[in-house]
């Protein structure tokens, strides 16, 4: 289930950041969850299973888009479906808004909302 980020997680959502490709510097990363704390527009939220915090997923909101900047999962729950469900938890949170890409997160975004629009459509 996807959570709202909160400051008491700052490491956790490091982490889970950190794999990202283009965040492994640690000032890049601590730039961009400075981002996700200042900036109203920025939305991070964290996937919990059981106990554990396992993904991860960060957006800019604009007037009627999401663009997701940044997803991740932790490597030892991959190919288990839980990106695609982050997509889908955050498309259900946010029904008023179009969800898209940026160059980085394009790959499986597309992926991910391709899937779902072949779902949707009618047989
Ligand atoms: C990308 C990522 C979030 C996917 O999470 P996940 O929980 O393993 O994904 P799911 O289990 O929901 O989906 C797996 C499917 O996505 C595909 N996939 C995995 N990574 C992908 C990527 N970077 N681009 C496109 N497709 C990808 C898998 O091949 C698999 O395809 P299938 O359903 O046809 O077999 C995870 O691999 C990750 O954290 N990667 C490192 C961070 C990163 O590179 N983020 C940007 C991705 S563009």
């Amino acid at each position: 289930m996807l959570n709202r980020y909160k400051k008491a997680y700052e490491k956790i959502a490091m982490g889970l950041l950190s794999f990202m490709p283009d965040e492994k510097d640690l000032k890049v990363l601590q730039k961009t969850i400075q981002k996700y704390d200042s900036e109203t527009a920025w939305e991070l939220y964290l996937y919990k299973q059981e106990d554990d915090y396992i993904g991860l997923i960060g957006v800019e909101k604009l007037e009627s888009e999401l663009i997701v900047r940044h997803i991740s999962v932790d490597p030892s729950h991959r190919g288990e479906g839980l990106g695609k469900q982050m997509v889908q938890e955050l498309a259900e949170l946010n029904k008023a808004y179009d969800i898209k890409a940026c160059q980085l997160t394009e790959p499986f975004i597309e992926k991910c909302l391709n899937e779902k629009k072949e779902a949707d459509m009618p047989i």
